[in-house]
């Protein structure tokens, strides 16, 4: 199925209003969304599909589940176009690129555990680095050249100073990190080779939250390496307690302190750098964060607030390689791209918390 034409889109945008924090833009694209049935994309589709964008969703479903697929389109109220397939597969993406008329990407795809990429590192630069070079040099052969990259704060390391500014010195300190790094530096190596080339890496700080109709969240297999998805499973019985990694840092509690960002306003954000990519040329990166540190000690109980009672809690030792705090510095994302997060860490957990208790407890995302 090729994607309908653009004067469909642009009728089906005109009846759409949106919710969005986004100013309204009246461009319509045809998007690939790799990775796209995984937690930030998913979202991200909502918001390019309320816009009037066109999409193709791509996933090898290594870790997402086929059954997001539907509650997209029940979101979204329309089919949508899934491709079940590896961004490494040169086929499978000359297939995609030749049957549907592509004018940007926006890659998720990718492999995210910080601990999983030092325990197996090849994998992790397979996928991730392998990845995006099999996908770059495809959209290099169909005359693609519109890419948008999730990145991460990880790329900076040890801070030098805070909060962190896309200037800071980028040292990451795990595979994961050097993963992400080492594809920023392919972009932009494309970009200086050929000024054509439109790219923006987005430097994601710490996504969690929902989609307000709680059919889509962060729903990860076994047991949850993030804060949000782990209170979210105290919370409805299934784990006994909250491990509380270090309450000894030189912080306000003590506890560790990160940029938690709305996984929608993260999802608006990648509207904005479409919007970007569109009439600007070139390579930049762009930290999509709050610029706001949180504890975890707050985030419990921003989390207790929403379930309405008190969460166990266990102190146990500093984990090796956490940062006592970083935290974002936004302004370029509101100078070049107009956008900053405008969600609170109560409508992050308040939305965490519906997700689990609408789908997750329900186990109806699982395959
Ligand atoms: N969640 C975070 O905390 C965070 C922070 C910074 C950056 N990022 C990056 O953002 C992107 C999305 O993260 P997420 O949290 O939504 O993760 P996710 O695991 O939910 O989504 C990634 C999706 O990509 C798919 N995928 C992985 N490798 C693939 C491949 N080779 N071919 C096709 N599909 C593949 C997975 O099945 C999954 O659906 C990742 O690249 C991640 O590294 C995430």
């Amino acid at each position: 199925m090729g994607l309908t034409k653009r004067s469909n889109i642009n009728s089906l945008a005109l009846k759409l209003r949106l919710a969005i924090n986004v100013p309204r833009y009246n461009v319509f694209m045809n998007v690939l969304i790799t990775g796209g049935l995984g937690f930030i994309a998913s979202h991200t589709a909502c918001v390019l599909a309320e816009a009037g964008h066109q999409l193709v969703l791509l996933d090898n479903l290594v870790n997402s589940k086929r059954s997001v697929l539907q509650r997209l389109e029940t979101i979204i109220g329309k089919p949508l176009i899934f491709i079940e397939g590896d961004v490494r597969d040169e086929a499978c993406l000359n297939a995609l690129f030749k049957t549907h008329a592509i004018d940007a990407v926006i890659h998720f795809a990718g492999l995210k555990s910080v601990s999983e990429s030092s325990q197996d590192p090849l994998r992790y630069y397979c996928n991730n680095v392998g990845g995006s070079i099999a996908l770059l040099q495809s959209m290099k052969a169909h005359g693609i050249k519109k890419f948008i990259f999730s990145s991460s704060a990880t790329v900076y390391g040890t801070p030098q100073y805070l909060p962190y500014d896309e200037s800071h010195p980028t040292k990451p300190i795990n595979p994961y990190g050097q993963t992400k790094l080492q594809v920023e530096e392919i972009m932009r190596d494309l970009a200086h080779s050929d000024p054509s080339w439109s790219m923006i890496a987005l430097r994601y700080f710490n996504p969690v939250g929902a989609h307000d109709s709680g059919l889509i969240g962060e729903d990860p297999s076994g047991i949850p390496n993030n804060l949000t998805p782990y209170l979210a499973q105290v919370a409805s019985g299934q784990l006994p307690f909250i491990r509380v990694f270090g309450d000894d840092y030189e912080t306000k509690d003590g506890t560790g302190e990160r940029d938690y960002i709305h996984v929608m306003d993260l999802a608006e954000g990648h509207l904005t750098a479409l919007h970007y990519v569109e009439s600007h040329t070139g390579y930049c990166p762009v930290n999509l964060g709050t610029g706001v540190a949180y504890s975890v000690y707050e985030v419990i109980a921003s989390f207790e607030k929403a379930i309405g009672r008190a969460i166990e809690r266990k102190i146990e030792a500093r984990r090796a390689g956490d940062l006592p705090v970083y935290y974002a510095d936004p302004k370029n994302a509101n100078a070049i791209l107009g956008w900053s997060a405008t969600r609170n860490l109560d409508q992050m957990c308040a939305s965490a918390w519906n997700f689990q208790k609408t789908s997750v407890s329900a186990s109806s995302t699982k395959k």
